[in-house]
């Protein structure tokens, strides 16, 4: 298992990358399913226009970012209230709210958590399934949605890399922030430094590009980024790396290249800060800062931060086994794809 400096995978990577192409159309929504989250997001829109007459209804995430890979039955939707002073105490009190409102207008499993840092509902779309998570004003995650579809429509080999990484995540069972490993979001930002730091680069990096062409401030954040899309076609064009290319260097790197203990990934800089840059070298409550990944607009939030000793030791092992299978197996994909098993 140990690292080998230099050491290149033992697979056909010609094989191996049509092989991981295929997996990725395999994962592509169906229409069905789209339809589906379609009729939920209405059906849900129509309960909360009955309440609040001027809200706005927003789909953000992946069903936003066309980062959904297939049987995937969340949705993220964001009710925005205009004039709702910003606390957390508020959101918190309309969470409440809103779970006896949803309640009544028919939705099963609904559970409100208004002490969450984002406070949140969750709940079923009772006629058709659709799982929902719903958060109040939650303007951050719109741009910041924005900000991942625009990357996705860069290169092809963005949207490509994070359908391999979160359907490998899911399969290992390391995607899930509740239970101390990484979110879909944090694997994505990974997936666009990756890109960013390939020699020539595949994505550049938007919020370093001046001057900016898309304003948006929210609280104390400034969220502005150059976003005009038609100047940046074939920016990766340089760089012929393949997806089994780019699968490879993502492991390699988080399984052994990555400095644990002082680096931080920042997409916002298309770089790396240390963690003493962002005062990210103690532990602040539960705030653990093992695994450092700046939000690209919210300058505190280290999205790794969920991260404790005993899931940075099981994340690091898979980033290791990940990187062995590619490394060691003459036809690596199911291996590494195997579902993880206690
Ligand atoms: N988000 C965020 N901060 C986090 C986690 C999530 O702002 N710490 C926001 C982002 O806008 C992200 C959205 O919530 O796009 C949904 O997060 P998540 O469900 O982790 O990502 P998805 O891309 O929707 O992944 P999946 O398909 O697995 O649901
Ligand atoms: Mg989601």
């Amino acid at each position: 298992k140990a690292y080998v400096p230099g050491a290149k995978p033992k697979a056909d990577m010609e094989q191996l990358n049509k092989e991981l192409l295929e997996l990725v159309e395999s994962l592509r929504p169906k229409p069905e399913e789209c339809q589906r989250q379609c009729e939920a997001l209405e059906a849900l829109r129509a309960a909360l226009v009955k309440r609040w007459p001027d809200c706005k209804v927003h789909l953000f995430g992946s069903t936003a970012n066309q980062l959904s890979i297939c049987n995937n039955n969340d949705i993220d939707v964001c009710l925005e209230l205009p004039d709702l002073p910003s606390d957390p105490n508020t959101k918190g009190e309309i969470v409440e709210e809103l779970g006896g409102l949803l309640t009544e207008a028919g939705m099963q499993n609904v559970l409100p958590l208004p002490k969450a840092r984002v406070p949140v509902v969750k709940f079923v779309v009772g006629e058709n399934g659709t799982k929902v998570d719903i958060t109040v004003n939650n303007i951050l995650a719109i741009v910041n949605t924005k900000l991942l579809a625009d990357y996705v429509s860069i290169d092809e080999r963005l949207l490509q890399l994070c359908y391999v990484i979160k359907h490998w995540a899911k399969r290992r069972q390391v995607n899930d922030s509740y239970r101390g490993t990484l979110s879909s979001y944090c694997y994505v930002l990974m997936c666009i430094h990756l890109l960013q730091q390939r020699e020539p680069p595949i994505l550049p990096c938007l919020q370093a590009i001046k001057p900016p062409t898309h304003f948006r401030t929210v609280g104390q954040w400034v969220c502005d980024y150059y976003d005009d899309l038609e100047a940046l076609k074939g920016f990766g064009a340089g760089n012929k790396e393949t997806l089994a290319e780019l699968v490879w260097a993502f492991f390699e790197y988080w399984a052994w290249k990555h400095d644990y203990n002082n680096a931080v990934i920042s997409v916002r800089t298309g770089g790396f800060l240390t963690k003493s840059q962002k005062e990210w070298t103690r532990r602040v409550g539960n705030e653990r800062h093992l695994v450092c990944i700046e939000d690209p607009f919210e300058l505190t939030h280290d999205l790794g931060r969920t991260v404790d000793r005993q899931t940075n030791g099981v994340l690091h092992k898979e980033f290791e086994r990940a990187a062995c299978v590619l490394r060691d197996h003459d036809n690596p994909l199911e291996k590494l794809m195997e579902p993880y098993r206690a």
